[in-house]
């Protein structure tokens, strides 16, 4: 099986979105910063092509800040009614300022307030603190539109590796990991 991985994966994904699995897009997303603590959230998968895997997020979170020290990362994707797993690993980059414009101006304008009110990952003394926030800049940008805060944008997980993994009966599942290779990706059969 030589296919490209990429074209794989957005098979495999639109399979998930036509079966109405919700959300089909989210992914464990994996981190490490110096302390070599390994730490995981989910993440919406955004945008995925030939260069890689994108999520938005504050760029001053906790993963933020753990990918400023270190740019490696991994995601998982599991569809169980698809019975299938993806796998995904390498470093990271920042999206361009124009696609985070792009994919900011399309979100709805409360998820736009949100990500000004949030500073991701810092201690609130109370909920009425964000809530208070949240009013305020909404009063702020009324009749305004909301721009993308500065501390807010995309990363993209550049693979290195991505496996694909789908359970068979008798626990002899099928994986198959795609290295990139050169100017291509070499294919490898693991053992479930
Ligand atoms: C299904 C699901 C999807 C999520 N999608 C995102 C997302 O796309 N971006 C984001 O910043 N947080 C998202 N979150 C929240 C994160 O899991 C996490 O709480 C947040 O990003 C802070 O993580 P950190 O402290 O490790 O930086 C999502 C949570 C869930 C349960």
């Amino acid at each position: 099986m030589t296919i490209d991985p990429i074209v794989r994966f957005k098979e495999l994904l639109g399979q998930a979105e036509r079966l109405g699995i919700k959300p089909f897009n989210a992914a464990a997303f994996a981190t490490t910063g110096k302390d070599l603590q390994p730490t995981v959230r989910m993440l919406l998968l955004k945008d995925v092509d030939e260069r890689g895997f994108v999520f938005y997020t504050n760029l001053q979170s906790r993963k933020g800040r753990q990918l400023d020290e270190n740019s490696r990362a991994s995601a998982c994707f599991w569809w169980a009614p698809l019975k299938r797993q993806v796998r995904v690993e390498g470093s990271v980059e920042i999206v361009s300022d124009r696609e985070a414009d792009e994919y900011f101006a399309s979100r709805p304008r409360g998820s736009q307030i949100g990500a000004w009110a949030s500073q991701q990952s810092s201690a609130l003394s109370s909920r009425d603190e964000l809530l208070v926030a949240a009013d305020a800049l909404s009063a702020e940008y009324r009749d305004r539109t909301v721009p993308r805060p500065p501390f807010w944008s995309g990363y993209r997980l550049l693979p290195e590796r991505i496996e694909f993994w789908k359970e068979q009966p008798d626990r002899l599942h099928e994986r198959e990991l795609y290295m990139r290779h050169e100017n291509g990706w070499k294919v490898t059969l693991l053992a479930p």
